[in-house]
Formats: structure tokens, C-alpha cells, sequence
């Protein structure tokens, strides 16, 4: 009788830890407007399976609406916790004040949110979208020695991963005044749409004879560019020199045909350090850095194929 209360006793107190660490995570994730963000979406699902976390995964298709509907529905659900990938900067403070009333630790990726009440999150994980924007025009400007005319697409308006990238940018090449943006548009971080923007940019300068540069915020949009360059019958990273951020695998086979000139790297594993940080906040540690600045690489044709090899990039 003993023994088997024993092995009760012991059963049950297996079953308790197993319970207690099942951890729910909501995910508000941005959308799967880039590859970088169908990379960035992967990361997070493979690193919840292997530590045995439940996600639950919302795709807002670039529409805040679509996240703050996700974040809501987490927060009845009860989840341990919610990881949110913003698509704008603002808007954010009602529902992240309904999350810590609910006393749901939240954690901020990639791009940021602009509260004036920074207890509303744990922690942000993130790059330094304005370097990357100044590493993308010092490349430029000593490429150019100081003197280019750039057609710039944006990425989506209200984003901080746009608006940091802009100023990156712009701080760097108003060292130099014959460096000029002479048309810049947004094509909402998206192939399709950097093709079509392009295609109308080209036109309006006249067939793109006098550009020497196209600035897109990201790998997608530079994508779509290049086919606009070329159907205007100009040689992509010769005629117009390609600049982009992301450095994703087909960015790098992009720079080692020739096309695409420079990408600043984006890292999209982004899953390890969100669920470290959960893990660690739910030990006790509450003094977190409000920011967690992930680093990346410069590829350009000297070092883009050892990178997909390293990368066992097919
Ligand atoms: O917020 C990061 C940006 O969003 C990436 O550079 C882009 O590819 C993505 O869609």
C-alpha cells in the first residue's frame, strides 16, 4: 500500500512539472510579406517544437488591426506569455496595458512599439535599423566617391524598421552633397510591389540613364527592382547599383550573379533569445535590457558565397 501511494505521489509530482513546464506562447507575427519573414516565422515555430512549447501563431498580413485582434484573443486564451513582431510603431499602448493587467509577460521582436509606459514589455530583441541604413550608404558613398542619384523604396510606412533605416540613411549621405535621393515611394517591404514602384520610378527618370542607385529596405523589394532595371533594358549592379538589407539566401545568389551590389544583414533567429528571455522571466530575473541589439554582417561579392556555404544555403 505504501509503495503504491509512493509511486502515486510520484506520478503525480511528474505530472505537475510536465503541466508546469508546457509553456503557451501566442506569437503576433507581422505577416509573410518577405523571405526574411517566412525565415524569421520558421525560426520561431522549429525553437518552440524543439523545447516542447505550444504556439499559437497569428499571420497579420501587414494589418496592425489583424495584431491587436491576435494579441486580445491570447490574452482570453490565458497563453504563458505573447511574443509580438509589430507591423507600426504606434497604437500599441491599450493593448499591451490588457496584457499586463492579465499579468501576460510580453516580448517585442524585430521591429519596435512606441509606448510612453516601458514596463508594458519585457524586453525587445531586435537590430539597429538606423545602422543598417547608415552601413547601406557608407557602402555607397565610397563606392560612388560622394556623387550618385538614388531612386529609394521605402518599407511599410510606420514602421520602424522603414523609418530607421530612412534616417540611417539620410544622416550618412548628407555628408556628401552630390549624394541625392532623387524619388523614394514605399513598396511595403514586398517583391511585387518593388517591381511595380520601380517600373514607374524608371519611367519618370526617363528610362533610369541618370540613376546610379536603387536604396530598397529590403531583399524582396530589391528583388522586384532588378527585374524593372532590366526590363528597361539596364544591367542590374552595373548600369544601377542594387542596395538592400535582410542578406537573406537569395539576396547572396543575387550578389554572386552580379545583380544585387551589397545587403546588410538582418539575422532572422529570432526564436532562441524570445524563449530565453520567457524562460528567465519566469525564473525571476526581471532587470532585462529594454533592448537586446542582434548584429549582422555586410555581403557583398567578396564574401556572399562563403556565407551560403556556411549557411548549407541551396
Ligand atoms: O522588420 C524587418 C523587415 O521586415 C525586413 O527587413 C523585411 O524583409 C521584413 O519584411
Amino acid at each position: 500500500m505504501r509503495t503504491l501511494f509512493k509511486t502515486l505521489t510520484l506520478a503525480a509530482a511528474i505530472g505537475i512539472t510536465a503541466t508546469a513546464n508546457a509553456l503557451t506562447v501566442g506569437f503576433a507575427q507581422v505577416g509573410s510579406e518577405s523571405g526574411w519573414r517566412t525565415s524569421f516565422s520558421e525560426s520561431v515555430k522549429a525553437e518552440a517544437e524543439k523545447r516542447g512549447i505550444t504556439l499559437k501563431f497569428s499571420d497579420a498580413q501587414q494589418k496592425q488591426e489583424n495584431q491587436i485582434k491576435a494579441v486580445r484573443s491570447f490574452i482570453a486564451q490565458r497563453v504563458d506569455a505573447i511574443l509580438i513582431a509589430p507591423v507600426v510603431e504606434t497604437g500599441w499602448q491599450p493593448v499591451l496595458m490588457e496584457a499586463k493587467r492579465a499579468r501576460i509577460p510580453v516580448v517585442i521582436l524585430d521591429r519596435n512599439v512606441s509606448v510612453t509606459d516601458q514596463s508594458l514589455y519585457i524586453t525587445r530583441i531586435a537590430p539597429d535599423f538606423e545602422l543598417e541604413g547608415q552601413r547601406a550608404a557608407n557602402w555607397l558613398t565610397e563606392k560612388t566617391a560622394g556623387k550618385c542619384a538614388i531612386l529609394e523604396l521605402q518599407g511599410t510606412v510606420g514602421s520602424s524598421a522603414a523609418i530607421g533605416r530612412m534616417k540611417g540613411f539620410n544622416d550618412t549621405i548628407a555628408k556628401f552633397p552630390e549624394t541625392k535621393i532623387v524619388r523614394s515611394q514605399t513598396a511595403e517591404f514586398t517583391r511585387s510591389k518593388g517591381k511595380e514602384v520601380m517600373e514607374t520610378m524608371l519611367k519618370a527618370e526617363g528610362g533610369g540613364k541618370n540613376i546610379c542607385a536603387i536604396w530598397a529596405h529590403n531583399d524582396e523589394m530589391a528583388l522586384g527592382a532588378i527585374q524593372a532595371v532590366r526590363e528597361a533594358g539596364l544591367q542590374p549592379g552595373k548600369d544601377i547599383l542594387i542596395v538592400s538589407v535582410d542578406a537573406v539566401d537569395d539576396a547572396l545568389k543575387s550578389i554572386i550573379a552580379g545583380d544585387i551590389n551589397v545587403s546588410v544583414e538582418l539575422s532572422p533567429h529570432l526564436g532562441g533569445p524570445a524563449f530565453d528571455v520567457i524562460n528567465e522571466f519566469r525564473a525571476g530575473k526581471k532587470d532585462f535590457e529594454k533592448w537586446i541589439r542582434m548584429g549582422g554582417a555586410v555581403y557583398t561579392q567578396e564574401n556572399a558565397a562563403a556565407e551560403l556555404v556556411k549557411r548549407g544555403a541551396k
